[in-house]
């Protein structure tokens, strides 16, 4: 079987999975935690070598002060509790996104986590938080543009390649894979630039009741298609 060697998730539906059981969303987001474990120990088992987990988007500050906080506390809580399964597990963590937006005691334990796992040789983990493609972008862009003003020759010799290296996925490759729970069609903003050839696949499953099967059932449907990269097969 060809693995992916780069998977993207869109965890979506803790939510409707927490209103279904008559429960608040934040229980939903609680449960959520539970198959990112899961998964994460899974990927490694199944030698994937790069997972980007959408965690939290640009445009999720704009949900309730409420679900914003508890979400944050969610992630310094499991950030520091995750940190010795990671480091039994082999993975080591990264992130993507704004991490300036955080507020300090998230930032400083992702930050920590990061550091602490850095030597792992395992699966890379990528959280994206506090991310937005569109936003990523602009922020190379701007990157780029100040190296012009440094050195015009930049502008000659900017291509797909370089412009790539401006990005937070800088020596990551692009996922080969991206699964999206909860049944909406839609990327939201989800490694916009690195999607340009990825599979999509998208499940009905919320996010918290995807488990270890659901992952193998996405793995074995991205092995039956056909990836022509906008190419011909040869007859
Ligand atoms: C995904 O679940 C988690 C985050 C976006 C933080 P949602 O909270 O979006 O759940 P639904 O889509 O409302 O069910
Ligand atoms: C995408 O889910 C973001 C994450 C899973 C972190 P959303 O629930 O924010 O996306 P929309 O609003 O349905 O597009
Ligand atoms: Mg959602």
């Amino acid at each position: 079987m060809r693995t992916p060697k780069h998977i993207g998730i869109i965890m979506d539906g803790n939510g409707r999975w927490a209103k279904r059981r008559g429960l608040p969303r934040t229980a939903g987001h609680r449960a959520g935690t539970n198959a990112t474990r899961e998964i994460v120990r899974a990927c490694g088992e199944l030698n994937i070598s790069y997972l980007t987990t959408y965690v939290f988007s640009a445009e999720n500050w704009g949900r309730p002060s409420l679900e914003v906080s508890m979400l944050m506390d969610l992630l310094v809580e499991m950030t520091r509790r995750e940190l010795e399964n990671l480091n039994k597990n082999n993975v080591r963590l990264n992130a993507i996104g704004d991490m300036s937006k955080l507020p300090p005691k998230t930032r400083k334990e992702l930050l920590n986590g990061i550091e602490n796992t850095k030597n792992n040789t395992g699966l890379n983990l990528i959280l994206a938080i506090s991310y937005g493609g569109r936003s990523e972008i602009v922020n190379a862009a701007k990157k780029f543009a100040s190296d012009v003003l440094k050195d015009p020759n930049a502008l000659e010799n900017l291509n797909e390649k370089s412009f790539s290296s401006y990005l937070y996925t800088k020596n990551i490759p692009d996922p080969d894979l991206i699964i999206r729970t909860g049944g909406d069609c839609r990327i939201s903003n989800f490694l916009l630039w690195q999607s340009a050839y990825s599979e999509i696949y998208i499940t009905e499953t919320l996010w918290p009741d995807f488990d270890k099967n659901c992952l193998k059932e996405a793995i074995e449907d991205y092995n039956k298609r056909d990836r022509r990269f906008g190419k011909v097969k040869d007859d």
